[in-house]
Formats: structure tokens, sequence, C-alpha cells
């Protein structure tokens, strides 16, 4: 490599076959087609699903990326288990593993768990050859790239007659997608960052992204606010979701109607209308664990009113969660145990079959934890994943058509077919917002529900008229009487 100019990128490595590493690499190898891109995991059977399923059956669920893989995989995308030796082959290699919040030790329950973008900085220091330029794309607590960096020097190898002398460029560029969206996000984003503290590492990187991003969006800065900027942009966006959710509560007791108020305040330019939709509370692997990192950051640094402000927007969250659970069981005459309701949408958001954090989980559990039985349903989340999420069994059996006296919790069942789940149900709560729902003959699935029958809404997804015209009750978010 010219030391005065930037090395052009020939293969690159990203170890995380996940939710940023699956998008964020079939992306660049489209665009790039002559860098050659490979993707490691630990995870042989992800590996497999990404080397072998046909593109509808991808190990994530994601619009237009079946697409992109089809076009890619094999050509200049593959997928491998031989960590070592796909990181040995790489100029760059990207560190997109999880990074979730800690479950035990210091900072247990809000500081991140860095263990598994250790391990992988280890085996980079073991496995890299020559000069190799780190990116870290994993979302982590500030500062970070300092840990990476020590791994990395503690660990340097001599050079010998096999081996060119190793060295280091540790840069961070985090990742911005939103799930349901990645792929549009990635081709066309907002803005891609860049922090280091090497010009021509990041030049590198620039020159990858220049391949279809707009040079004038690519933001260079240095490490600490790359590291910052990801966890703080998070914040806001759900420090947003927590507002209007605030304001949601507040219309339903005043009489004014969210949808109103929220179209109000967004639009004034200053604030913009997005993220201004209120729901059964955000969900998501990174909103509640980012933030969590961050006030885990102000309170190491004796930040304790700046921590609690943060903290505060979680709270907010689980409330909201709380308080539809809450109003449910109100509204169904104080009592859903035994009852049927029929739960539409499991995913934390439409278009993801990840239910990671899901609103549906804990508003699910509170249910059965009222002794109610729940049909449960989402296009892309299979019943596997949900007994997992609830960590109780499906009870394959359960049927409307037979009585039951829960004396204790309630019990949950799949739904496969929807036009067929609304037979004696008490209620059906509108979890997740899939287009799908928008569709149903409330004038036609009336007859088949137990009444009084309810409909809550916690997406603001239906039309009012719809339901009511069916004689049904409709409940749903932040709509004030
Ligand atoms: P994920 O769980 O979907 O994928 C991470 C993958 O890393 C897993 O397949 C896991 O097996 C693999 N892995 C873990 N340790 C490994 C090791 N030592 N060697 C090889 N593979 C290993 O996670 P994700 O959703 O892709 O998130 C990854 C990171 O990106 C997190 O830090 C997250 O905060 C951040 N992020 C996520 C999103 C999102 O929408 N999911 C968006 C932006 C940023
Ligand atoms: C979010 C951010 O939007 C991404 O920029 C970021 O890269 C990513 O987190 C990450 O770091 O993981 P994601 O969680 O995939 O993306 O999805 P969002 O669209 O942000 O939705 C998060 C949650 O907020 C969902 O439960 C969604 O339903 C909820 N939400 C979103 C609302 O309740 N109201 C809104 O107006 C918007």
């Amino acid at each position: 490599m010219n030391k005065l100019e930037p090395m052009k990128v020939k293969k690159i490595t990203c170890i995380g076959a996940g939710y940023v590493g699956g998008p964020t690499m079939a992306v660049i190898a489209d665009n790039c087609p002559e860098i050659i891109v490979t993707i490691v995991d630990i995870d042989e059977n992800r590996i497999n699903a990404w080397k072998y399923n046909p593109i509808n059956e991808l190990p994530i669920y994601e619009p237009k990326l079946g697409e992109i893989i089809e076009r890619v995989r094999n050509k200049n995308l593959f997928f491998s288990t031989d960590i070592s030796e796909s990181i040995a082959n790489a100029d760059m290699v990207f560190l997109a593993v999880n990074t979730p919040t800690k479950t035990k030790g210091i900072g247990s329950g809000q500081a991140s768990d860095l263990s598994m973008l250790e391990s992988c900085s280890r085996e980079v220091a073991k496995c890299s050859r020559g000069h190799t330029i780190v990116v870290e794309k994993s979302t982590v607590p500030v500062r970070t790239a300092e840990v990476i960096k020590k791994i990395l020097d503690a660990n340097l190898k001599k050079e010998d007659s096999s081996n060119p002398q190793q060295t280091f460029s540790v840069i961070s560029n985090p990742e911005f997608l939103a799930e349901g969206t990645a792929i549009s996000d990635l081709n066309n984003p907002d803005r891609v960052l860049i922090g280091g503290d090497n010009e021509l590492a990041i030049e590198s990187l620039a020159d990858i992204y220049s391949h279809w991003v707009d040079r004038s969006k690519i933001i260079k800065t240095n490490l600490w606010s790359s590291e910052l900027s990801k966890l703080t942009s998070n914040a806001f966006l759900a420090q947003r979701i927590s507002s209007i959710n605030s304001v949601a509560e507040i219309c339903e007791v005043t009489g004014a109607n969210i949808k109103e108020v929220s179209k109000a305040i967004g639009l004034d330019n200053r604030i913009g209308k997005k993220f201004l939709n209120s729901g059964p509370g955000f969900g998501g692997s990174c909103f509640q664990k980012d933030i969590l990192n961050l006030v885990y950051l102000c309170e190491y640094f004796g930040l304790t009113r700046v921590a609690r402000y943060w903290q505060s927007v979680i709270e907010l969250n689980d409330w909201q969660q709380e308080r539809i659970s809450k109003l449910i069981t109100e509204n169904l005459l104080g009592n859903i145990s035994s009852k049927f309701i029929l739960i539409l949408g499991f995913a934390f958001k439409a278009n993801t079959n990840d239910t990671r954090e899901s609103s549906a989980i804990q508003i699910s559990l509170n249910l059965l934890e009222e002794g109610a039985n729940l049909l449960i349903h989402d296009p892309q989340v299979n019943s596997k994943q949900i007994s997992l999420d609830l960590r109780i069994e499906e009870t394959t059996s359960l049927s409307p058509d037979t009585n039951y006296n829960n004396k204790d919790k309630g019990k949950w069942k799949y739904v496969n077919n929807l036009s067929n789940s609304f037979s004696q149900v008490d209620a059906v709560v509108i979890l997740t917002e899939w287009e799908e729902y928008k569709l149903i003959d409330w004038k036609k699935v009336t007859k088949k529900m137990r009444k009084p029958a309810w409909v809550f809404d916690t997406r603001l997804l239906l039309e009012e008229k719809n339901i009511t015209d069916a004689g049904l009750n409709y409940w749903s978010v932040g709509n004030g009487r």
C-alpha cells in the first residue's frame, strides 16, 4: 500500500451474520462488484441458511433483501464459518456482532456486554495479516474503540518470512438502518458516519460508500463523537416515541385526538413529522439497550441528572405497555380470566420477523398473568419464537369452543389461518401494524365474536367507523372522547 493514499479495499470480511451484517454486506457487495465480501459467524445454522436457503427463506425477513442476495450470492458475496481464514484474507474487517445488555456482574441490566466484540477482536489479532482496517459496526459505549485497539496492539505479531508485519487502523462506522426498511436505508442513507484518527483508513471506507452515497453525506468525525452519535441518535428517536405516547395518554383523558395533535406538532418544520406515531411502546433490540447503556455511561461519569432524564424515556415506555394491558382488562368488564383474546402481530414492528423486546411480549405476558387465553397471529413470526419469547409452551389444543376455568395463568395458541380465528373471541388486540390487518372484514368477523366484543387498536391502524358500524366496541391509543 502506498502510505500516502487510501488502501483500495479488495476483500472485506464481516463478523456477524445478523440483522446488520447480512443486509449491510449485501448492499456493499451489490454496489461494489469488484470487492469480495465474506460474512462469517459462529452460528453454523445461520450461515447455512444464508448460504443455501431459497431467497424467501433467508434467516432474516427484510423486504427487498432477497432480490439482492439473489444477485450477489456466490458472485462476490460469500458466507462462511471459517472465521480465521476469512480474516486472514481480508483488507478490511467489519465487527457486526451483538452487544446486548449485560445480565450479570458490574453494570448488570444497564451496561453493554462487550464479550462478543472482544472475542472477535482477539480473533482479528490472531489471524489477520499485513495491514487491516478494523471497522466497528456494532453499537458500542463511547471509547470502545480504545478497547479494540488495546487488544490488537497487545497481540501484534512480528513479521516473518511467511507473515507480513501486522498493522491495524480502528475506525467507527455505526449503522443507522431500521429493520423493515433496511435496504432502502442502506441504499439511500441520510448520512454515513465514519469516526477515526487515521485519515487514510477513513478515506478507504469512504471510497467504498462513495460507490453509491453522495460524498456530501459521508460525515467524518473523531472516534468518540462517532460512537456517541450512534447511542444518542437512538436515544433521541426513542425519546420522541415516549414523548408522543405521553401525549396520547393526555389525549385520552382530555378528549383530544393523538392523530390530530401529532399532525399539528409535526407540521412545525423544526420538529418534523417522523417518529410521532403513538403505539404500544417501542420495541426492537436496540432502543432500550442503547438508552440503558447511555444511562450507565452517565452514571459512570457522575452525571446523575442526565442519567435520570434518559432513564425516564424507558420508564414511560414500560408504562405504556402496562397501561394498555390494564385498560384491556378494564374494558372487558374488569375480568379477562378464561376469556379469549386474539393478538394480531407479535413482531416489534411491521415488515420484520424480529421480536426482540417487542411490546407484544410484555403485553401478552400481562394478559396471560390475568388468566386470559391468547390466540396469537403474526405473518412472519413462528410459534417456536413466540414460545421462546413468552417462556411458555404453546397449548395446541386450546379452543374457544371449550369452557375454561383458568385458576392460574392463561394459555396461548398460535394462529395460522387468520380468518378462522375470530370465533368466540371477546377481543382483538392489534399490536403490530401489518398491512393485512387493514383488510379484515369486520362486518363478517363480528358475527363470530362473543359479545360484548372489543377491538383494541394500539397502532392506529384501523378506521374506527368500520369497527363501530360492525357493532363492535373500539379503543385506540390516544383517542379521547
Ligand atoms: P444479531 O444478533 O442479529 O447478529 C449478530 C451475530 O453475531 C449473530 O449471528 C451471532 O452469532 C454473531 N456473533 C456473535 N459473536 C460472534 C463471534 N465471536 N464470532 C462470530 N460471530 C459472532 O445482531 P444485530 O441485530 O445484527 O446487531 C448487531 C449490532 O449492530 C449490535 O451492536 C446492534 O446494536 C447494532 N445495530 C443493530 C441494528 C438492527 O436494526 N438490528 C441497527 C443498527 C445497529
Ligand atoms: C432503530 C432506529 O430507527 C435505527 O436508526 C437504528 O439503526 C436501529 O434502531 C438500531 O440501532 O438498532 P429499529 O429498531 O429497527 O431501528 O426500528 P424503528 O423503526 O426505529 O422502530 C423501533 C420501535 O419504535 C418499533 O417498535 C416501532 O414500532 C416503534 N415506533 C417507531 C413507534 O412506536 N412510533 C414511531 O413513530 C416510530
